[in-house]
C-alpha cells in the first residue's frame, strides 16, 4: 500500500492488520504495539526477562529514548519511521551472536531491494546506507548466563517517510539536538531514495520474512558470513578506523563470522577490530595511497 503524501504523518500501523499479514512462521508474534514508548530495544528486554517467548516482536511508533551502539541516541518523528525490537532465544555461544546482526543488515538489505528496486549496503558492523548515507541501524542486544544465551534482542530502526532534516528536529519536542546537527547531510529515508512514500507494514513484513529465513539457518548451523561480505560497502576499500583512542588506516580485505573486521596495514599486516571497540571512517582525504592490495 502506497499512501499519499499528505496522508503519510497521520496513518497509523495497524497491529491487528500487521498480524494478519505476518508472513512468517514463528517470528512477529506476538506483537507488541505502542504509539510512545522508551526504546523498542529496552522494552523487549523487559518483555523477555518476564518470559515473553521467541518471536515477540516489539514495535512503536515514536520512541523517547532510541539509542544506536555505545550510548548513541537513534531519533525519529512519530509515525513515519520502521522502529521494532524481535525477541530472540537461540541456543548460539557468544562467538556466534553476531550471526544475528548480519542476518537483520541482509534482510533489511533483501526487503529494500524486493520493495524498492534500490541498491543498499551495509555499512560495518550494523548500518544500512543508500547513495552514501545512511538508511537504517541495527542494535542487537543480549544478555548471558555464563556462555549460555538467555535471549537476544534485535533492535532495526529505518527512516522510511521521512525528510532527513526533520531528524534532527525529531528529539526534544522539536528543539534540534547539536549532536545530531550533522543528520540532514548524512542520513537520508527510503521515501528520498524512491522519490515515494513507502508502506511501512509491508517493509515490515518483507524484512521478517527475509530474517526469519537467515534465522533458521543460523540456527541450523550456517553462518551469514559470505553474504554479508558480499553486501559490505567498504570491502575493499581503503578506511580508517577508529580504536581505543587510535586511528589506523587500511584496505578492508577479510570479515570474521564474529563480525571482526581484517584490515590490511599500510606494512602488510593483517589487523582484526571488533565492533564493541571500533568505529569506521571515511577514509581522510589525501592520505597516502601505499596499503596493500591484499594481505
Ligand atoms: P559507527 O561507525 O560507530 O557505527 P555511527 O555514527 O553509525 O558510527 P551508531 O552508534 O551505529 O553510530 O549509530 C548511532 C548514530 O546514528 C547516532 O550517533 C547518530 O549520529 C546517527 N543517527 C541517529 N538517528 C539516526 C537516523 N534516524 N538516521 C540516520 N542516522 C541516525
Ligand atoms: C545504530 O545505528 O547504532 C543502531 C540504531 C538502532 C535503532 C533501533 S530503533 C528500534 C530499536 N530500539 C532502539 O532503541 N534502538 C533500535
Amino acid at each position: 500500500m502506497v499512501v499519499g503524501a499528505d496522508e503519510v504523518e497521520d496513518e497509523l500501523l495497524s497491529p491487528a492488520a500487521l498480524l494478519a499479514g505476518m508472513p512468517t512462521r514463528r517470528l512477529g508474534r506476538p506483537l507488541v504495539y505502542h504509539r510512545v514508548i522508551d526504546s523498542t530495544n529496552e522494552e523487549a528486554r523487559r518483555l523477555a526477562a518476564a518470559g515473553s517467548p521467541e518471536g515477540t516482536l516489539v514495535i512503536a511508533e515514536r520512541q523517547t529514548a532510541g539509542r544506536g551502539r555505545r550510548g548513541r541516541q537513534w531519533v525519529a518523528p512519530a509515525g513515519r519511521c520502521l522502529l521494532f525490537s524481535i525477541l530472540l532465544r537461540p541456543a548460539l555461544p557468544p562467538e556466534r551472536l553476531f550471526a544475528l546482526t548480519m542476518a537483520a543488515g541482509l534482510a533489511v538489505q533483501g526487503a529494500i531491494i524486493d520493495q524498492l528496486g534500490l541498491a543498499p549496503a551495509l555499512k560495518w558492523p550494523n548500518d544500512v546506507y543508500i547513495a552514501g548515507r545512511k538508511a537504517a541501524g541495527i542494535l542487537v542486544e543480549s544478555a548471558f548466563a555464563g556462555r549460555e544465551l538467555e535471549f537476544a534482542v534485535v533492535g532495526i530502526g529505518i527512516n522510511v517517510n521521512v525528510r532527513p532534516a526533520e531528524l534532527t528536529r525529531a528529539v526534544l519536542g522539536g528543539a534540534a539536538d547539536p549532536t545530531l546537527r550533522h543528520l540532514p547531510s548524512t542520513a537520508t529515508s527510503l521515501m528520498v531514495e524512491a522519490g515515494r512514500p513507502v508502506s511501512r507494514s509491508a517493509l515490515l513484513w518483507d524484512i521478517l520474512r527475509h530474517f526469519e529465513r537467515w534465522y533458521e539457518r543460523i540456527l541450523a548451523g550456517e553462518s551469514p558470513l559470505e553474504e554479508w561480505k558480499g553486501a559490505l560497502l567498504e570491502w575493499g576499500q581503503e578506511v580508517e578506523i577508529e580504536a581505543g583512542g587510535e586511528r589506523i588506516l587500511g584496505r578492508v580485505v577479510d570479515a570474521a563470522a564474529d563480525g571482526a573486521l581484517g584490515l590490511a596495514l599500510p606494512d602488510g599486516q593483517l589487523r582484526y577490530f571488533y565492533a564493541g571497540e571500533a568505529s569506521l571512517r571515511p577514509r581522510p582525504a589525501g592520505a597516502e595511497d601505499n596499503l596493500p592490495e591484499s594481505a
